[in-house]
C-alpha cells in the first residue's frame, strides 16, 4: 500500500541529496508498528558511512542525525504525510490516516475482483489434485485433497503464475481389478441408477471383495485354499487386462465411467474445472519403457522371472543409513506398480505441458513413495525431478471413528455434504422464514459447502484433523459461515443505501475499528503472495477470518446509514464496499462462495 507514497518520498530525497552533494545509498524502509496510524521508517547511517569512506571527516551517528533532520525539514508538506521525526539517525514518517484510507479504498474499488492479483510471473506451475482411485468412492479425505488443491491453484494463479490444474484418477491397479473380479463373479449386469449411487456401489463391491481376500487368523485349510484360488483368479484377470483382453477391457471401461461420472459431478459441485485429465492407465505403457531404460542403464535390477524389477536407491546413492530404501518398479509378471506410473507421469508433465514446477497434492502417507519416485527420476538423469514437490496433507476423520475402506467404514464426502447442507437449510427456515425457496436453496449449498471448505483449509495441511460438523457450521468462531456472514452484512448495508458514492474523502477522525479494517484491506495483496509462495492456503484462511473479525467489529462500532454527516456516510459506505470486495476475493481463493443472503 505504501509503494506509491514511498516512491514519491524517495524521489524527493534523491533530489535533495543531489543538491546537497550527499552520496546516494539505497535506503532500506520498514513499516512503523501500526498504532492507529501508518508510517515508514529509514535511517541514514549507511549514507553517513559512505561520506566517511569518501574521505570526509564525519562522525557517523552524528552525521546520520544531521541528514535525518535535513530530510525532515524538507519533507514537511508532502501530501499524505502528517508528521516527520528525526531521531538518532532515523527518519520516521507518519502518514495521514484519512489520506491512506482513501487511497486503499479507492484502489480496492477500482481494481475490484483483480485487487490483490500479483504481476504476471514467468513460471508455469502445474498443480495435481483430485486423484481418487476409480471403482472406489470419493471420501472425505479426497475432499480435503480437492479443496486444498483448488485453493492452491487459485492462489498460484492469482499470485501471477501461469497455472495448470491436473487431475489424475487411479483407474488401474490391483484395487480396480479387485472390483472387476467380484463384479464379474456375482453382480454381472447390475447397475444402480443415479450418478452417486452407482459410484458408491462400486465401493461396496470393493469392501466385500476385500473381506473375501483378506486372510483371517482362524481360517481353516479349506478356507485358505479357497481364498488363494480367488486371489489367483483376480491376478489372472489383471494379466488379461494387461494383455488387452477385450472382455476385461469392456468391463473395465464401463465401470470406470461410473466412477468418473461421479467424480465429475462432485468437481462441478465444488466449482473445480480441470485443465488436464491424466489417468494411470495412460502412463502404464510409457512406464514400462522407462523400466527397460532403467535396466539397460544399470539403475534397475531385473530379477525376473523369479523376482521383480527393483531399484536399490540407497545403495546407488552410497547411503549407509536407510533413507529411500529399495523400490519395486515392476512385478515379476511384468505388470507395473503405482510408482512405475509416477515415473512416466512426471516426465509427461514437464515434456508435454512445458511446466517449470510440478506440485502434487497427495496425502502424507505417500511421502516415501514420492521421495522414491523423484529420486529414481534423478538417478535416471531427469533434471526436473528437483522441480517436483509433494504437498502433503493429513488424514480426516469424523468424531466417531476413523475411516478405512478396507474395513468398509469410509466416510463419503457426498453424505457429509448433504447433511451439512440440510442443517443449514433447516436453520435458515427457522431464522429467516421469509426467504424464497430458491434463495434459501442456493444459500444452503453455499454455506454448507463453505463451512466444510473452511474447516479443511483453516488447519495446517500436514495435521490430521477431525471434522466436527456443528463447529464448522457455527456462525461464531473460525468458521466459513462467520466469514460469509460478514460478506452478507456488507451487502445488505449497500443494498439499503441504494447506491455507492463515486468518491469520498476520509476527512474526519477515523475510529480505531475503521483504521484496523483499512489496515486489513491493505494487507491482502501481500497475503496472496505469501500464501502462494509457501503453498499454504491456511495463510489465506487465517487472513479471511481476521478480515471478517475487523469487519464485524466495525459494523458494531461505526454507524453507516444512521450517521448524520453525509461525508462520513459516503466514506463509510465506500469502506463497506471495499471490505465486501476483499472478503469476496479472499473467499474465492479458498474455493468458498460469497453469498448475498443466508
Ligand atoms: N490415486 C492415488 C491414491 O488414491 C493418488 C494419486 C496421487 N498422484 C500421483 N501422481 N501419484 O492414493
Amino acid at each position: 500500500m505504501f509503494k506509491t507514497i514511498r516512491a514519491q518520498i524517495e524521489e524527493h530525497i534523491q533530489h535533495l541529496f543531489q543538491e546537497e552533494g550527499i552520496p546516494l545509498v539505497p535506503l532500506k524502509w520498514a513499516p512503523l508498528p501500526f498504532e492507529g496510524v501508518w508510517g515508514l521508517s529509514t535511517s541514514f547511517f549507511q549514507t553517513a558511512a559512505a561520506e566517511a569512506r569518501s574521505g570526509q571527516k564525519v562522525i557517523v551517528p552524528q552525521r546520520a542525525q544531521e541528514i535525518a533532520e535535513l530530510v525532515r525539514d524538507n519533507l514537511g508538506n508532502l501530501p499524505g504525510i502528517a508528521r516527520v521525526e528525526a531521531v538518532r539517525g532515523y527518519l520516521n514518517l507518519h502518514f495521514n490516516a484519512g489520506e491512506i484510507a482513501r487511497r486503499v479504498v479507492d484502489t480496492v474499488l477500482h481494481q475490484g475482483e483483480n485487487y490483490g492479483r500479483g504481476a504476471q510471473k514467468e513460471e508455469r506451475v502445474m498443480v495435481e489434485y483430485a486423484q481418487p482411485n476409480t471403482h472406489h468412492s470419493f471420501h472425505i479425505g479426497h475432499y480435503r485433497n480437492t479443496v486444498l488443491g483448488e485453493s492452491l491453484a487459485r492462489l498460484m494463479s492469482f499470485a501471477g503464475f501461469e497455472t495448470i490444474r491436473a487431475a489424475y484418477p487411479g483407474d488401474i491397479g490391483l484395487g480396480v481389478i479387485t472390483v472387476l473380479w467380484i463384479y464379474d463373479k456375482y453382480y454381472k449386469g447390475q447397475e444402480p441408477s443415479g450418478v452417486h449411487e452407482r459410484g458408491q456401489w462400486l465401493l461396496n463391491l470393493y469392501v466385500e471383495a476385500m473381506q473375501m481376500l483378506t486372510p483371517r487368523d482362524d481360517e481353516t485349510p479349506e478356507e485358505r485354499a479357497q481364498r488363494e484360488a480367488w486371489d489367483a483368479e483376480r491376478r489372472a484377470m489383471y494379466r488379461r487386462w494387461d494383455a488387452g483382453d477385450p472382455y476385461v477391457r469392456d468391463l473395465w471401461e464401463k465401470t470406470r465411467a461410473w466412477s468418473l461420472d461421479e467424480l465429475r459431478a462432485i468437481l462441478d459441485m465444488l466449482d473445480v474445472k480441470m485443465d488436464v485429465w491424466f489417468y494411470e492407465s495412460q502412463v502404464d505403457e510409457p512406464a514400462k519403457e522407462i523400466v527397460d531404460e532403467l535396466i539397460a542403464r544399470g539403475i534397475a535390477i531385473d530379477e525376473r522371472p523369479q523376482g521383480p524389477v527393483i531399484v536399490k536407491i540407497d545403495e546407488l546413492l552410497g547411503l549407509d543409513k536407510e533413507k529411500y530404501r529399495t523400490a519395486v518398479i515392476l512385478r515379476s509378471d511384468g505388470t507395473t506398480l503405482y510408482i512405475t506410473k509416477d515415473l512416466a507421469l512426471a516426465r509427461l508433465k514437464f515434456e508435454e505441458y512445458g511446466v517449470d514446477r510440478s506440485i502434487y497434492v497427495v496425502d502424507n502417507r505417500q511421502s516415501l513413495h514420492f521421495q522414491q519416485a523423484f529420486k529414481i527420476l534423478e538417478l535416471w538423469g531427469f533434471e526436473q525431478a528437483k522441480k517436483c514437490y509433494h504437498l502433503a496433507y493429513g488424514f480426516v476423520s469424523l468424531p466417531d471413528g476413523a475411516m478405512s475402506s478396507r474395513r468398509g467404514r469410509v466416510v463419503l464426502f457426498k453424505e457429509v455434504a448433504d447433511e451439512a447442507i440440510a442443517r443449514v437449510r433447516a436453520a435458515s427456515k427457522r431464522k429467516n422464514p421469509g426467504l424464497s425457496e430458491e434463495a434459501r436453496e442456493r444459500a444452503a449449498v453455499e454455506v454448507g459447502l463453505g463451512a466444510m471448505a473452511y474447516a479443511m483449509l483453516s488447519v495446517d495441511n500436514n495435521r490430521d484433523m477431525v471434522f466436527e460438523m456443528d463447529r464448522a457450521l457455527s456462525f461464531e468462531g473460525r468458521t466459513g459461515p462467520y466469514i460469509q456472514n460478514a460478506h452478507v452484512r456488507a451487502g445488505s448495508i449497500l443494498r439499503k443505501a441504494g447506491g455507492l458514492p463515486a468518491q469520498a474523502d476520509f476527512a474526519y477522525t477515523l475510529s480505531e475499528q475503521e483504521l484496523v479494517l483499512v489496515d486489513m484491506l491493505a494487507r491482502f495483496p501481500d497475503v496472496v503472495q505469501q500464501a502462494a509462495e509457501e503453498y499454504r492456503p491456511m495463510v489465506m484462511a487465517a487472513y479471511a477470518y481476521d478480515l471478517a473479525t475487523a469487519f464485524h467489529a466495525f459494523y458494531h462500532a461505526a454507524p453507516v446509514l444512521q450517521i448524520e454527516s453525509p461525508s462520513v456516510r459516503d466514506a463509510r459506505l465506500r469502506l463497506v464496499a471495499a471490505a465486501r470486495r476483499v472478503l469476496a476475493n479472499a473467499l474465492y481463493l479458498l474455493d468458498i462462495r460469497a453469498p448475498e443472503v443466508m
